[in-house]
């Protein structure tokens, strides 16, 4: 097991790339799976989440290749013998395999995927979908069972609660399916025209991607392409957050600010002093920032993924804040270890949480609990006194390249020690 030790209290300046995004590269690489031709994904971040999805892939027959930022898959055939169920109940994300595997192969068995520190995470509205084009689906003790006796079919799927990796796998299958899908109350996240383009660009016919209703008509064959996985919002607006709580001059380049949008608005309000470019945002950091209410919402409402770390610049505003997370029933819970360090925030319920700011943080053992929230860990870290000692660090490099060389880059003190 590795663990981070940082020593807060460092002002960041310089500049920090980000990365192509997690959330965009991994429905690229689900998606490949329904061509037999080569897939080329350019700026494809090298983070665990994405080569443990490759390991899955590979299993059931994807060869691939990494060079630099390039990743080059194929799935000449498919075999799904050698499937590990320990593999797909460890990343969640598998449950993202299952649409193009159906199209593929007309049967596929996904074990329980089960909840994670987030939430229950429960797959109701795939099953929903998979049958609604015509697909059967069994439940046993371990696994689910999804099989097509024939082409799955166009359908029209009105969304009962917006899913961001329910949008995308009904889209990527519909490709394949005869004759049009209608998707209505469909996410809008960034990542999903993102893919929408990539499906496009090898053929498939789909519309509306990025607005509530998409229309995807069934085509009998995709082929292989080029694309270049857009930058990561939620890295980027991390790392605007890290430049509001502890930078002097952080400029965060290689992003889309246009995807931030909620999050500069947040920060006017705030009294954060930043300036954004067409592909760049720069924070000054300093001065006094006022608290803000935030309630997490689907896009273009505030990211849940960027809670944890909001939360924390919060800790450090004048006033009273409300976090209201409204996504997921379980992401408010590392608020208890920003307690420990000196924050002074109250849990009304596992949805709310009430901060009063500012105060002074100090460092501590930490564990992070998952991907975001341990991130999140990491900005508290760096602007607490003393030391941090932050361990499960696997749930941060899940999503964040060389998180730690990064930062270093700017000033950071932070450590990786290797166990
Ligand atoms: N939900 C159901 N039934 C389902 C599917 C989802 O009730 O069948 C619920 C979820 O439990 C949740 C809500 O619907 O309460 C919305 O979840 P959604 O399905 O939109 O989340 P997701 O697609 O599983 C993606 C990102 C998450 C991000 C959320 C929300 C990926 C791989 N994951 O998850 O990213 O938080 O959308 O924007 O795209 C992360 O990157 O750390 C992360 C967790």
């Amino acid at each position: 097991m590795s663990k981070f030790v940082i020593n807060g209290g460092v002002k960041l300046n310089g500049e920090i790339a980000v990365k192509g995004a997690k959330n965009a590269a991994l429905k690229i690489l689900a998606a490949s799976l329904l061509t037999k031709e080569e897939v080329v994904i350019k700026n494809c971040p090298n983070i665990e989440e994405v080569n443990r999805l490759l390991d899955l892939m590979q299993a059931v027959g994807t060869k691939y290749r990494r060079e630099g930022e390039t990743v080059y898959v194929q799935t000449p055939e498919v075999n799904l013998d050698n499937l590990d169920p320990d593999l797909v109940r460890k990343i969640r994300v598998s449950v993202l395999l299952v649409g193009p595997l159906l199209v593929r192969t007309g049967q596929v068995k996904l074990p329980h995927p089960g909840g994670c520190a987030i939430g229950k995470r429960p797959i109701d509205l795939f099953v929903d979908g998979y049958k609604k084009f015509g697909a059967e689906v069994k439940e046993d003790e371990d696994a689910y069972i999804f099989k097509a006796k024939k082409q799955l079919t166009g359908m029209t799927y009105i969304f009962p609660k917006i899913s961001v990796t329910v949008t995308e796998s009904l889209m990527m299958t519909a490709t394949l399916a005869q004759g049009t899908t209608v998707l209505k109350n469909a996410a809008c996240e960034p990542e999903i025209p993102a893919l929408a383009e990539f499906l496009n660009r090898v053929g498939a016919k789909i519309s509306g991607a990025g607005t509530h209703t998409i229309i995807i008509e069934g085509v009998s064959e995709l082929s292989g392409g080029t694309y270049d996985v857009i930058p990561d919002r939620v890295e980027a607006g991390s790392f605007a957050i890290l430049g509001a709580l502890a930078g002097e001059d952080l400029k965060v380049t290689n992003c889309r600010p246009d995807h931030l949008d909620v999050l500069w608005a947040m920060f006017d309000k705030m009294g954060v002093k930043y300036q954004l470019g067409e592909d760049y945002v720069q924070i000054f950091g300093g001065g006094n920032l006022q608290a803000i209410d935030v309630q997490t919402h689907e896009y273009p409402g505030f990211p849940t993924d960027l809670q944890a770390p909001f939360t924390v610049l919060l800790t450090q505003c004048q006033g009273m804040s409300l976090v209201h997370e409204t996504i997921f029933e379980g992401r408010l819970f590392y608020t208890d270890m920003l307690s420990q360090m000196g924050a002074q925030i109250i849990m009304c319920d596992p949805h709310r949480v009430i901060i009063n700011g500012p105060t002074a943080l100090s460092g501590r053992k930490l564990t992070s609990p998952d991907l975001r929230a341990g991130f999140a860990m990491v900005l508290a870290a760096l602007v607490a006194e003393g030391q941090t000692e932050i361990d499960n660090i696997y749930q941060i490099d899940r999503g964040y390249e060389s998180i730690e060389k990064r930062l270093q880059a700017v000033g950071a003190n932070i450590k990786r020690i290797v166990e």
